[in-house]
């Protein structure tokens, strides 16, 4: 009696898999592209950062940060065929981070989501709008981001920003918040 059971829950098991795997195998591949290149620009951008603190100071970083962030999205958007770029709902770059309707809401949720108690990095959203794929991976404040992002910037950072984003709005964060995210569209 037992044995039937087992081989009934096990047929349905499969069938119920077997029915969607051609979707549910793609969903899965086009998400973990995404991922990687999600990993590709953190993996990229957080070094040069870095280095650009240790070498010329939180003013310098943020005047070199202006020129590499774009530069680097601009990079991997041409060597994945994703679109990549950087959002906010308080952006800094105007011309690039503002959010479009779909991320609008999403980044609404993600912080809804984050205050509520989820840790930024491991909010993200995939799904098919209007026929593309799109991604997007929250950026959470860390330590290091308070410098540029925080309430209490140091000179010659509070300087940088006023000469490259005299219209920036992304300070004030605290440590945990959401301060935007990566969205990816797949283009290839
Ligand atoms: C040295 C200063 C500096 C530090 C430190 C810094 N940022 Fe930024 N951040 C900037 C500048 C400058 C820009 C605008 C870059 C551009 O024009 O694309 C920016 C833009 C962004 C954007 C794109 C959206 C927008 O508002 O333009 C996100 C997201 C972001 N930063 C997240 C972070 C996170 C997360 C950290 C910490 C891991 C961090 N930043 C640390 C200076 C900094």
């Amino acid at each position: 009696m037992h044995r039937i059971w087992i081989t009934a829950i096990a047929a349905t098991t499969t069938l119920a898999c077997a029915e969607p795997r051609g979707t549910a195998g793609d969903a899965a591949a086009v998400e973990a592209a995404a991922k990687a290149v999600v990993q590709q620009f953190v993996g990229q951008l957080k070094p040069q950062l870095q280095q650009a603190i240790a070498e010329g100071g939180p003013g310098r970083a943020t005047a070199v940060c202006a020129n590499i962030a774009p530069a680097l999205m601009d990079e991997l958007s041409a060597s994945s065929g994703w679109s990549v770029r950087r959002v906010s709902l308080q952006p800094r770059n105007r011309e690039r981070a503002v959010p479009d309707a779909w991320e609008q809401e999403v980044l609404e949720r993600f912080s809804a989501e984050q205050a509520a108690g989820t840790p930024a990095q491991a909010l993200n959203y995939g799904r098919k709008v209007d026929g593309q794929y799109r991604y997007m991976q929250a950026q959470g404040v860390e330590p290091v981001c308070l410098m540029c992002h925080g309430t209490d910037l140091a000179e010659p950072v509070k300087k940088a920003l006023a000469a490259y984003y005299p219209e920036d709005s992304a300070t004030g964060y605290s440590l945990g918040e959401v301060r935007g995210a990566i969205s990816l569209i797949d283009l290839r």
